[in-house]
């Protein structure tokens, strides 16, 4: 597998992905009657991106467009300005992944786009986009689930993956293990009864004063600290022993911070870091150990922006293998939001004939594996 990836002055990544024997494995997975080429497009939240996916697992083009740097100021994601932001970069995005695949829109059998969940006017703007496309193209148009978007990356690099797998989905706004039962088909073993395992990272940072993004921040700082020098709780659930609290730790942390700033004790913020990421990593790997174990199920992959995460994705390695349990892991870059992964799970929707009407809406709380239903009720 070959990753091609160059950064712009101007931050936008433009990469694509290849593998020489990509054509025998496409028959393999995608049955092999004929190219499907779609255009991806995706806007839920501070990243425009726009992608070139064939045949569900080959990277013809991924841009991302990211607004980090233009949110890091505000220490946090402010809705309006991200959708002002994604109206701005959107057609240069589509243009830019059409040309680095080499394509024209003529070449595309379908446009494909992320409409939930999400921020609803981040989300309009990409629906806004690939309907417009659609309609003056008349291609066909798939709308897709940001987190089936998320579990499909492992498709990308991973051509042997096939359901039925488990996948522990970890982002900003969801942590959800789930059976991947079949393309498209998802169920629920646990899910945070709180905040997402993400959104812990960046309260957490915040308070240590590492600022927003705070994922990537706390993964870098706990590197230099030790995990042992606090122990934060991991929390149970009693009657759903595969659901995530979050929201405990986080107060635990806080409530450190605070008692260590009235005592004029100094903390080095490397251990605090260090030690809250033990206490996410080892609740989420031991979870998803156990539903393996219990669902018989012996491949587990992981998934979203956390899914990068460098002690989530080691510790996991550590104990599939102990467990002889395949692990499958994107790379960090399709860890967290690109079109690439919405081009990947929009195939699978195209095999199977799901038509969305260009009365396709913006559904910023779209639950998992419930897609149609939200949809139809959306009409
Ligand atoms: O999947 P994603 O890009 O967007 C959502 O769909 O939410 O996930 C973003 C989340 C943020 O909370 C960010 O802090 C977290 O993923 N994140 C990380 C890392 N990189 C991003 N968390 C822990 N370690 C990382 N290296
Ligand atoms: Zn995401």
């Amino acid at each position: 597998m070959e990753i091609n990836k160059n950064v712009e002055d101007d931050g936008v990544i433009f990469m694509s992905i290849k593998d020489k024997n990509e054509k025998e494995d496409e028959k393999n997975v995608a049955g092999g009657d004929g190219d499907v080429t779609i255009l991806a497009i995706e806007s839920s939240c501070d990243e425009t991106a726009a992608a070139v996916v064939r045949n569900g697992r080959e990277v013809l083009s991924n841009i991302i467009s990211s607004q980090i740097a233009l949110h890091t100021i505000y220490g946090g994601v402010v809705p309006e300005i991200a959708s002002r932001k994604h109206v701005e970069k959107m057609n240069g995005c589509v243009r830019a992944a059409l040309s680095e695949a080499g394509l024209t829109l003529d070449d595309i059998d379908a446009v494909a786009v992320t409409y939930g969940p999400g921020l609803v006017g981040a989300l309009l703007v990409g629906v806004s986009e690939a309907k417009a496309i659609s309609f003056a193209t008349g291609k066909p148009l798939i709308g897709v689930h940001h987190i089936e978007g998320h579990i499909s990356a492992n498709f990308i690099e991973n051509k042997e993956l096939k359901p039925p797998f488990m996948c522990l989905v970890v982002s900003g706004g969801h942590s959800h293990l789930v059976v991947v039962k079949d393309y498209g088909e998802y169920e629920i073993v646990g899910q945070t009864r709180d905040d997402a395992a993400g959104e812990a990272f960046d309260k957490v940072a915040r308070a240590i004063g590492l600022g927003y993004p705070g994922g990537p921040k706390i993964d870098a700082a706990a590197k230099k600290g030790n995990p042992e020098a606090f122990t934060f709780p991991q929390a149970k659930i009693a009657d759903a022993e595969y659901d995530f609290s979050f929201s405990g730790l986080k107060s635990a942390v806080l409530n450190y911070i605070n008692q260590a700033k009235m005592q004029g004790q100094e903390l080095d913020p490397n251990d605090v870091a260090a030690s809250f990421q033990k206490a996410v990593v080892e609740v989420l790997v031991g979870h998803a150990i156990r539903a393996c174990k219990e669902y018989k199920i012996n491949s587990l992959a992981i998934a979203g922006g956390v899914a990068s995460n460098t002690a989530l994705r080691e510790l996991m390695e550590k104990e599939c293998k102990a467990e002889g349990i395949s692990f499958y892991k994107p790379s960090p870059v399709l860890c967290t939001d690109n079109a690439a992964m919405i081009g990947a799970a929009a195939y699978y929707e195209y095999k199977k004939g799901k038509k969305f009407g260009l009365d396709l809406n913006a559904v910023p709380n779209l639950p998992l594996g419930d897609r149609e239903r939200r949809y139809h009720a959306g009409r």
